[in-house]
């Protein structure tokens, strides 16, 4: 057997090596806490979960979805748009559901990256986007995300003849994984950008809902002309603690939404029904849920700060996302920092290096973890210090 050279050529996956240490000592009975992933630990509002039960009974959602979406489920994101970001949709045209964003992201290169073609990627970045480049046989193009630009790419360090022939331009803000922030006047200088270049902005949004201290992270679509180059990813993940149910939508310019459409009505047959139901209602019941979980992410963030700081570990405050982006102390790469931390107090964080090789010097701190086992993380990091 011989496999496909997109799947020989895959990047090695630098999380391998922590990921066989977790399970070594787990083998062990040793007790490890994660704070790698994010993937929220407070469950699915329940009146989201009562929805679901009550569709899952109704014979008309046993059967296969159109890969469209329903249109009420359309109708629900634009809806939320409007209600959230002031942004009017075409729920036929400019609206459609995704089985999670982590799906539509990795499917949209199809739709503009030919063999060869450059696609503007940031690192550290979500490495679907760099990812499904290379499965298209496309080559990614890394934008620097360094601290004194504040984490956001400088697109005039990129050079003429790389934007010149790029077709995708890909963003996300709120980040994962330095958790920066962008404001409108970022996002219109990104859309003169792909004007000029005539290059197709794809933003991916999935943690405007998760903010701190009173801030509302913007939409991409809030920008004057976005929809005329681009579209927003968004999901119903962390918004709604709805990672297990794989819900997400792609919303913005009517062709590249179309594009898309076509790939994935060859590909899949959409959303369960039922899931597309309590998506509707995510979107359209109460929503006290989002500034519930977000107070207790701030306090999470809080106190995690507080460890890290008083080990000598320096990180700004989030304003938004699931995520601390810290500075590993001197003299250790993130890998070896991470696996010094596994090692010695059981707590798995993610290297930034794993992001891409602009996140050296970083490690990632995931705030999705019950507050009895982050509370004991917070122990032992503290006790680190004391060795
Ligand atoms: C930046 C970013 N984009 C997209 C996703 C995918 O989210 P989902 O597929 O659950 O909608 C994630 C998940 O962690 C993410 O961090």
């Amino acid at each position: 057997m011989k496999l496909a050279r997109r799947i020989e050529n895959l990047p090695p996956y630098l999380f391998v090596e922590i990921s066989k240490k977790i399970a070594e000592k787990q083998a062990k009975g040793e007790d490890v806490i994660s704070l790698a992933i994010g993937d929220p630990d407070i469950p699915t509002p329940s009146h989201i979960i009562e929805r679901l039960c009550r569709a899952s009974e109704d014979p008309k959602n046993h059967r296969y979805p159109e890969s469209g979406g329903l249109p009420e489920f359309r109708r629900a994101i634009s809806k939320w748009y409007q209600k959230r970001f002031g942004v009017a949709l075409d729920p036929d045209k400019e609206v459609l559901p995704l089985i999670g964003s982590k799906e539509g992201i990795g499917h949209i290169a199809l739709c503009f990256i030919d063999p060869g073609d450059t696609a503007l990627v940031p690192d550290p970045a979500y490495p679907v986007y760099s990812i499904s480049t290379m499965f298209a046989g496309g080559l990614p193009h890394c934008m620097p995300l360094i601290q004194e630009n504040e984490f956001l790419p400088d697109l005039t360090a990129i050079p003429k003849d790389i934007a010149r022939k790029a077709k995708v331009i890909w963003i996300n803000y709120p980040n994962n994984p330095t958790s920066a922030v962008a404001d409108l006047k970022f996002f219109e200088g990104v859309v003169a950008f792909a004007k000029r270049h005539s290059i197709a902005v794809c933003h991916d949004g999935p943690y405007t809902e998760v903010a701190f201290d009173g801030y509302r992270p913007v939409s991409f679509l809030q920008a004057e002309g976005s929809r005329e180059v681009g579209v927003e990813f968004h999901s119903l993940s962390k918004s709604y603690n709805m990672t297990g149910w794989r819900v997400g939508m792609a919303v913005g310019n009517p062709a590249m939404i179309d594009a898309l459409k076509r790939v994935k009505s060859n590909l899949d047959s959409g959303i369960p029904q039922a899931l597309q139901h309590a998506a509707i209602e995510a979107l359209t019941g109460p929503q006290d849920c989002i500034s519930e979980h977000n107070t207790i992410y701030q306090r999470r963030r809080d106190r995690l700060l507080q460890a890290l700081n008083q080990i000598g570990i320096q990180a700004k405050p989030p304003r938004a996302s699931l995520y601390i982006w810290a500075k590993v102390p001197k003299g250790y790469t993130s890998v070896e920092f991470a696996t010094l931390l596994l090692d010695e107090v059981g707590v798995v964080v993610i290297p930034g290096v794993s992001y891409g090789k602009h996140g050296e010097g970083y490690i990632r701190l995931s705030l999705t973890v019950p507050d009895k086992r982050l509370e004991e993380a917070i122990d032992r990091l503290k006790a680190w210090r004391r060795r």
